[in-house]
């Protein structure tokens, strides 16, 4: 099937690892020209370098999206090498820390890192978008901006402030060839939810295996309806959805993938 986007460049914020890396690899697999990023240089650099091994087009840039500064120089770098078609906000944080210990500042910090680290990629990326009549806005939210757990409570509200974004975002754009939507991934298997899950399952006793850890995790912290946690590749899917002219009719929408963790209609 031709997505349909092929010549498209778009930038995929995180995409050092994780979601953003298996975003990064699908949309160029489309022929879609890549913005590698993320803070950690040689991890970016090394994404650029896998894309364009395997045929695409990648450049890279590094930048904590969480200061001013630095977020200006990522989004500059994006401009001046060429139009940016796609804006794939998927950089953040998270942590397991409870209401007990949150502080203030913590709070502060998942806003700065998660929610305004977006708001400075838009306002620099959008308005070229819309003076060219076609772009894409896509966040990365999640289950637990809308069930959240009582755990991580600064996180699971900067994902809320994503989906709230996302959808004023797209009725501002209205009429403009420019769309927004969140893509909202339940748990996914990425090295450092794993590594989350395998300290867990040490101390709460799961078993030694993979397999006997990623059930548990499953069964105590996320059931859902296709009981496993998802792939990186299946979140991608959905952004490489959105990002495609096939999804023109489609703004202020959010896609759920998570095995049918939230439970609401
Ligand atoms: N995995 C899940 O289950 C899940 C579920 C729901 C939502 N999400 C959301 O999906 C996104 C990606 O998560 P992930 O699981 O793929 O995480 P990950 O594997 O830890 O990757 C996070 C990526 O974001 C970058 N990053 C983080 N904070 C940044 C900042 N302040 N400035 C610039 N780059 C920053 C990291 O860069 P460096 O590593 O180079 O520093 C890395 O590329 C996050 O926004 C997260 O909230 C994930």
């Amino acid at each position: 099937m031709d997505m349909g986007l092929a010549g498209k460049r778009a930038l995929v914020t995180g995409s050092s690892a994780g979601l953003g890396e298996a975003i990064a690899k699908m949309l160029a697999g489309e022929g879609v020209g890549i913005i590698v990023h993320g803070r950690d240089e040689g991890r970016t650099a090394a994404v650029a370098k896998s894309v364009r091994e395997s045929g695409g087009f990648a450049e890279w840039v590094t930048g904590d999206l969480g200061e001013d500064e630095a977020a200006e120089r990522v989004a500059d770098f994006a401009i001046e090498h060429g139009p940016v078609d796609i804006l794939v906000n998927n950089a953040g944080g998270y942590d397991h820390v409870s209401w007990s210990d949150t502080t203030p500042e913590l709070w502060s910090e998942a806003y700065q890192g998660n929610v305004i680290s977006m708001v400075r990629m838009i306002k620099k990326l959008v308005p070229p978008m819309r003076e060219r009549g076609w772009g894409r806005v896509i966040q990365i939210g999640g289950g637990l901006a809308v069930q959240p757990h009582g755990s991580h409570p600064h996180y699971t509200a900067s994902l809320s402030a994503r989906h709230n974004l996302t959808v004023s975002l797209a009725r501002e754009l209205r009429g403009s060839g420019v769309t927004s939507n969140t893509v909202a991934p339940g748990a996914i298997l990425v090295p450092s939810v794993e590594r989350l899950l395998r300290a867990a399952g040490e101390r709460l006793g799961w078993g030694e295996s993979w397999e006997e850890i990623e059930e548990a995790a499953v069964r105590e912290i996320v059931p859902n309806d296709v009981g496993r946690l998802g792939r990186p590749e299946e979140i991608a899917a959905a952004t490489v959805y959105l990002a495609s002219p096939l999804a023109d009719y489609v703004s202020g929408a959010t896609i759920r993938v998570d095995g049918g963790t939230v439970r609401t209609v």
